[in-house]
């Protein structure tokens, strides 16, 4: 075989003869298979000229040592056609880099076992094909081998176990067959690499169970990756000898037997994929598994096992998928107090009886997904406004007005946004992308895809400021002339598996030439990040916008046809011509296609300001005695809120969004611009904001008495008796009548809940957080069609049937909020809806319609409540399924009042009439948004 390949390149020499004069001076023995590969790949890049690789007109992409090739670093420079047999001519090579060049197919020659000083072998992304040769394993000091995206037939050769030194393997993406090899009295195998640290051969189809031999004490592997193959049989339970392990991936098989107990000795262990096998027995112990971030042991057929307890002790866990695992019993609320939890996933189970949240101490939560069990009773104690609940087929649906399968909550959106820069806004010809530091430039752009990584909440900017941040000191580690890394548009495919958009955007020029982008595919073709948090991000492939196998290939006849024909200089011209047009074709491919994708990073943030004051950043942490922890009146998934006094005397709030949290920014600008063309005293206003370095920062008049969630629940100290409770809820109301009836356009609030209603110093009543908010104006209709939002309990049925918002939505979340005013019960409490349990006790023959077990006693049931039975009626009538039976605010708002003076209460201007009267008890946790103060 190696014979017939070697007669192969008898043509090509023949052709090439009249270069050779000119070098025969120089370095020949370099020259000769350099003018064979420039032949056979149909590319000369335009620095390759003279006829000494190695000498001072340096070759690009070649490095040499003492006149010796020792490194051919050329991805992605669409070379096509094979690898020459004559490349072991080239003994000296330490580094081949050929990576995501498409167009080069072929199957590797054997010869190249004989370039026995390689130490680094990259083929990423191309189109080699046939059986990977045994006589790899004679590439003992090779260190890096990926075979990575090609279409490698066959066996993975045995030799392979020969190349001791061997760090990195990866052979993913390609078609082999048969089983893992291991060593034997006649044969080497992979059980000796004792140096590996990743064994990446997802995606392929392995067969056969995975050998217990394969795996040693002796060995140091970081990541295990078999997923995607069609491997049988248990795993092993040498694995659990590994002590390095991070990540042992082994889905999609068809893997059996039960989960060794031996994996919980991997103490260092980050990522677990075990879903979509056939495993048995119980669901393992893990209890030992700090490190964990993330597991998925999803669609296999464990016995039923009790929800076990490792799921509340695992300090670190992200995201725990659990789909269709046989669990049985109640989840401890335990669980939902990890502090880094952001999904946990598990539809499809037993699990039954109360499902009690606790105290949810994530700020990252995003998803709890319990479709499919038998779960009764819910305690939701802190409102469930920031994370999706999702408990469709469930009992529990029958018992809420949410019925017919549709009990999902998803109650803020989690959008991506680019990071806050302090750049004014550019726009661009067309073509061009603005770049983070706004400057117009052709990025180059590629989607990544991960096969693990450490988290769930793509609404988490920080993970992708990390990876710009990675990427981008990477990339300036290697001496690139790289300005800047974007990343977006996140999202998860079938299997899993994140991908990711990214822009690297070049310095000092506005595109890349053909060797940066070239060292740029190089540097992503190692897989490899430095930086802050490379830990959040597994390895990953990357898919070129010419990664297009067809491409390329139908050069090759051309070009032998004019050499046949005609001299060397008319192989010369066409060589040069070709590659010409290659890359005019190739540049226009790549640009055209990352047009469509228009980006708007630094208009995105800057909101419409009309009144507010901007504050600098400055002036606020002065304002706040530099935001000092005995400032801090309250803290929430959004960050803090920190009192503070300015110059004038006004005391304020300042809410300061944390990091994390800043892919709040459409609400953020939402509520900046609401709030500032708004002015009602039962809405609370905003004095001004600041949005520099990082920052996203609120400025909010004080409100010293909590929220009306702090007073009904006792939490704020403050006694409401039916007299206080009826002024809080016409203030409410005429501050909802304000935004529907007078505001222009009209706005609709989408988020009116106790928790939303601030309470001043004399109980006037403020709302407040408009993130949600939407004004009426760009719609010529009555309704808004929107993603439903909204917080669980609140939510008028009929604009989550419809999708369609009007004001009336608000009325419903309104009238919940008057019954939870006489009840002070949570909307959804113990499974019960609130709406439910007051129709239920009404009997209109009786005094107080006969409420006394549901109302709240601290009202003071022994007094008169005059005009309860209004209040109910009218509640009611708020809480009518259909919209256009529910009355308009400006209604409510008369009919309110008109309760108050039957109550013999004034009804005027309160604020001062007859607040000195109160005695609230004084309280000093002063809060003005929702949260219980820190100390
Ligand atoms: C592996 O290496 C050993 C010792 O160097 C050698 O004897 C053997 O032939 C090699 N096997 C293969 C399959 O390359
Ligand atoms: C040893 O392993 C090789 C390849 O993995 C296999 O072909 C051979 O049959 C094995 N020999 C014995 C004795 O098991
Ligand atoms: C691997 O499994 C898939 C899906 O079960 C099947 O379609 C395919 O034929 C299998 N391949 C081999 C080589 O067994
Ligand atoms: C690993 O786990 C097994 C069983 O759980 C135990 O017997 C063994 O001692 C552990 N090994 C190490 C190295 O911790
Ligand atoms: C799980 O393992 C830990 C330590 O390895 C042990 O203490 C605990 O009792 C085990 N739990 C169960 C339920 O077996
Ligand atoms: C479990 O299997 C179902 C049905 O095949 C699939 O839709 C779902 O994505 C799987 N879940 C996970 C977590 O892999």
């Amino acid at each position: 075989m190696d014979r017939t390949r070697a007669t192969d390149h008898v043509f090509p020499l023949l052709v090439l003869i009249p270069f050779f004069v000119v070098a025969v001076e120089a370095n020949i023995q370099e020259y000769v298979p350099m003018k064979i590969l420039m032949h056979e790949w149909n590319i000369r890049p335009t620095s390759w000229v003279g006829s000494d690789p190695c000498g001072d007109g340096s070759w690009e992409g070649i490095t040499c040592t003492n006149s010796h090739v020792t490194s051919i670093a050329l991805a992605d420079m669409a070379l096509t056609g094979s690898l020459p047999s004559d490349i072991e001519l080239l003994s000296e090579l330490e580094v081949l880099n050929l990576s995501f060049n498409r167009g080069l197919k072929g199957p590797l020659p054997a010869s190249i076992g004989k370039l026995t000083k390689l130490v680094y072998l990259n083929l990423v992304g191309c189109s080699f094909f046939g059986r990977i040769p045994d006589t790899m394993g004679s590439l003992k000091q090779l260190s890096y081998l990926s075979l990575k995206n090609n279409s490698f037939s066959g066996q993975i050769p045995p030799s392979i176990g020969n190349m001791t030194n061997l760090s990195f393997l990866d052979l993913s993406d390609n078609q082999l067959q048969g089983s893992i090899p291991v060593s034997n009295r006649t044969a080497p195998g992979l059980d000796m690499l004792h140096k590996a640290r990743h064994f990446h051969f997802q995606n392929n189809q392995l067969s056969g169970t995975i050998p217990p031999r394969l795996f040693s004490s002796q060995m140091v592997l970081l990541h295990v990756i078999f997923d995607r193959n069609n491997l049988t049989g248990a795993i092993p339970s040498t694995l659990g000898l590994v002590q390095a392990l991070q990540a042992v991936i082994l889905d999609r098989n068809s893997l059996n037997g039960s989960v060794p107990s031996s994996l919980n000795n991997l103490t260092k262990l980050v990522h677990l994929h075990l879903s979509n096998n056939q495993l048995t027995g119980p669901m393992p112990n893990l209890t030992s598994l700090n490190g964990l971030n993330y597991v998925d042991m999803s669609n296999n057929t464990f016995a039923a096992t009790d929800v076990p307890t490792w799921f509340s002790t695992l300090q670190n866990l992200t995201t725990l998928m659990m789909e269709n695992t046989g669990l049985q019993g109640e989840v401890p609320p335990a669980l939902f107090s990890l502090s880094s939890l952001e999904t946990v996933l598990l539809r499809n189970n037993k699990i039954n009886g109360l499902l009690n949240l606790g105290t949810i101490s994530s700020n990252h939560l995003q998803l709890i997904d319990l479709e499919k069990n038998f779960i009764t009773d819910l305690i939701q104690s802190d409102g469930g406004s920031n994370y999706t609940l999702i408990l469709v087929d469930n009992p529990i649906c029958e018992a809420t007005y949410m019925t017919n399968n549709n009990c999902t909550v998803s109650p803020t959106s989690s959008p991506i946004l680019p990071p806050p820069s302090n750049c004014a806004p550019v726009a661009c010809s067309p073509g061009q992308v603005s770049s983070p530091h706004c400057k117009c430039a052709y990025p180059y752009t590629r989607t990544l895809n991960f096969i693990f990584v450490s988290f769930s909440n793509l609404g988490n900017f920080r993970y992708f400021t990390a990876l710009q941040d990675s990427l981008l000191e990477t990339l300036q580690s290697y001496n690139l002339p790289v300005d800047s890394v974007a990343v977006s548009n996140p999202s998860w495919d079938s299997s899993y598996h994140l991908k990711l958009y990214i822009e690297i955007f070049p310095a000092g020029q506005d595109r890349f030439n053909k060797t940066g982008s070239s060292a740029i595919a190089s540097m992503i073709s190692n897989q490899t990040l430095v930086g802050a948090h490379p830990s959040y991000y597994g390895p990953f492939s990357f898919f070129s916008p010419f990664d297009n196998p067809k491409s390329g290939g139908s050069s090759k006849g051309l070009i032998i046809g004019a050499a046949v024909g005609g001299s060397a200089l008319v192989l010369l011209l066409a060589l040069l011509g070709f590659y010409a047009l290659h890359q005019k074709r190739q540049a226009n491919d790549q640009w055209s296609r990352s047009m469509p994708l228009t980006r708007t990073y630094c208009s995105a943030s800057s909101p419409d300001l009309k009144g507010a004051r901007l504050f600098s950043f400055e002036e606020l942490r002065k304002y706040s005695n530099g935001f000092s922890d005995a400032n801090d009146v309250g803290s929430g998934g959004y960050g803090k809120v920190y009192r503070g006094v300015l110059p004038t005397g006004q005391m304020v709030a300042i809410k300061r969004s944390n990091r994390e949290s800043m892919q709040e920014g459409p609400e953020f600008k939402a509520e900046v611009e609401l709030l500032s063309r708004v002015h009602h005293k039962n809405l609370v206003s905003l004095v001004g904001f600041c949005l520099e370095q990082g920052e996203q920062i609120l400025v909010y008049e004080y409100v010293p008495n909590g929220d009306l969630f702090g007073s009904l629940s006792g939490r704020s100290g403050i006694r409401l008796d039916w007299m206080r409770r009826l002024k809080v809820i016409l203030g409410t109301a005429r501050g909802l009548a304000y935004l529907h009836e007078h505001a222009n356009p009209p706005i609709i609030h989408r988020d009116i809940k106790s928790n939303n209603i601030l309470l001043d110093k004399d109980l006037t009543a403020k709302v407040a957080d408009f993130g949600l908010s939407k004004s009426m104006s760009d719609s010529g209709t009555n309704h808004i069609s929107t993603q439903v939002r909204g917080t669980m309990g609140y939510l008028d049925p009929e604009y989550y049937m419809t999708q369609q918002l009007t004001e009336k939505s608000d009325v419903y979340s309104f009238g919940v909020v008057m019954l939870e005013l006489i009840t002070a019960r949570r909307p959804i409490e113990q499974g019960k809806y609130i709406v439910r349990v007051v129709q239920m006790a009404i009997d209109k023959t009786k005094s107080l319609y006969n409420l006394h077990q549901v109302l709240d006693p601290a009202m003071g049931l022994g007094t008169d409540l005059k005009g309860l039975e209004i209040f109910v009626d009218l509640a009611m009538l708020c809480v009518e399924e259909q919209q256009d039976k529910r009355p308009r605010m400006g209604e409510v708002v008369k009919e309110i009042e008109n309760i108050m003076q039957l109550a013999g209460l004034n009804t005027g201007d309160q604020s001062a009439s007859s607040s000195p009267s109160y005695d609230y008890t004084s309280i000093d946790g002063l809060l003005p948004s929702s949260r219980q103060p820190s100390s």
